[in-house]
């Protein structure tokens, strides 16, 4: 038989209240079956649609009702519930609880459950259409989505208040499994590898408030940061100014000048599995750097610039196993280029990126690349929205990595 990719896996089963919170049932009881340890916390509303004793019979595990437990009695608390756990899974959420792990608010078991959880969260809305489609429902799903919470939509279907053809149903059980089991496949995929990452432009100084830089909004390298975390990498990421927010669980190093950026990279390099640098590294900077403003009046007639180390370049002579991976910013024969470069640095994948095109690169959330290996293949330039392209870049490496 097959091995299911659940085996030996913990999940954490929480359940909020709602009309399908009869169904978590099933869900409980095929994820046991597939071989998963399923601890189940539940709301106190829960416990009014469905027994703690039923989860505890299809799961073999106690189950966590109560913030006050207590501990000393209990297999299980609200804080120990999370440990070694591989995913959480919110199954059916309720507008309430969704609401509440918005905010961070902590005043059940579950809710506070959910504060303790370093896993991956997935959380499956099952509620009333006109709740699902409340603002404030909408807003709070979208915090949760920007903090790396996997939403699984609700299905379209007739309601239990009698609706008919609404928003708002809970998806079938295999539909969950199979969604839990994709995304643990991925998750897999670079648990226990670290990837480096650069982003965002580097800011060399003329003077105390002046400096030469290079666009670039950062968000390439966030996205392959994120998509890198989902994956289950640890991620550093070494970021240039920008405006973009930390993805949820990345370690940050911020820098700004080309020099420190290198400084950070050669510091976290042996630790790295893989460097993926997007950073728009200035190529040169003031040879000489004033430590105050210099007034207009002294502007001088020409500013001298020196060259900066190039990043790439200093680490293929240090680097060890690492896989490199470069950004070729292009104007021109983009492809040609980008070639070029990846042969110079020693990379192992180059994305060639054509910025030419307003539409595409640097602050755009679109950029038309395509990538060129050490193989020397070349795909032909294609529009990607970058978290798109992101996915790709870091599926790559787990390819080459596995
Ligand atoms: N890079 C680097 N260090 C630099 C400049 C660039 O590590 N000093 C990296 C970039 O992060 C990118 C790759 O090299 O991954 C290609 O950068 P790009 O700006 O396209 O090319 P350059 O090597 O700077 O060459 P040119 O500016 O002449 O096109």
């Amino acid at each position: 038989m097959v091995k299911s990719i659940l085996e030996g896996k913990t999940v954490v089963l929480g359940v909020s209240g709602g009309i399908a919170s009869y169904k978590a049932v099933d869900l409980a009881s095929k994820l046991t079956q597939e071989g998963a340890t399923v601890k189940v916390v539940m709301t106190a509303n829960a416990t009014k649609f469905v027994g703690s004793i039923t989860f505890q019979a299809v799961t073999h595990q106690p189950v966590l009702t109560n913030l006050f437990e207590d501990s000393s009695q209990s297999a299980i608390s609200h804080v120990s519930i999370c440990k070694d756990a591989d995913i959480f899974i919110v199954a059916p959420a309720t507008a309430n609880i969704i609401a509440k792990a918005a905010h961070g608010l902590a005043d059940d078991a579950l809710s506070t459950a959910l504060l303790t959880a370093s896993c991956t969260i997935v959380m499956v809305p099952a509620m009333n259409s006109q709740m699902w489609l409340n603002k404030a429902t909408q807003h709070n799903l979208n915090v949760l989505k920007n903090r790396g919470i996997q939403i699984i939509e609700p299905e379209v279907g007739r309601l239990a208040c009698g609706d008919e053809q609404a928003k708002g149903r809970f998806p079938e059980t295999e539909f969950i499994l199979n969604y839990m089991k994709d995304f643990l496949g991925k998750v897999q995929s670079l648990r226990g590898k670290t990837i480096l990452i650069t982003a965002g432009g580097t800011r060399e100084p003329i003077d105390s408030v002046r400096f030469i830089g290079n666009r670039s909004s950062g968000k390439m390298g966030y996205a392959i940061a994120k998509a890198a975390k989902t994956k289950g990498a640890n991620v550093i990421l070494i970021s240039g100014p920008t405006n973009l927010q930390p993805p949820f669980g990345v370690s940050m190093v911020y820098v700004e000048t080309a020099q420190q950026m290198l400084q950070a990279v050669i510091n976290n390099l042996s630790q790295a599995d893989a460097v993926v640098m997007t950073a728009a590294v200035s190529d040169f900077r003031p040879a000489m750097k004033s430590n105050k403003k210099i007034k207009k009046e002294s502007m001088p007639s020409s500013i001298e610039l020196e060259l900066n180390p190039d990043i790439l370049e200093a680490i293929s002579n240090k680097k060890d196993k690492q896989l490199v991976i470069g950004f070729a910013a292009e104007t021109d024969n983009v492809l040609e280029n980008a070639t070029k470069k990846l042969k110079k640095k020693k990379l192992d994948l180059m994305v060639a990126n054509d910025v030419s095109h307003p539409d595409f690169g640097f602050d755009s959330d679109f950029i038309l690349a395509a990538f060129i290996s050490d193989y020397g293949q070349q795909g032909s330039l294609e529009k990607y929205r970058k978290t798109e392209l992101a996915e790709k870049v870091v599926e790559w490496i787990a390819s080459k990595l596995a």
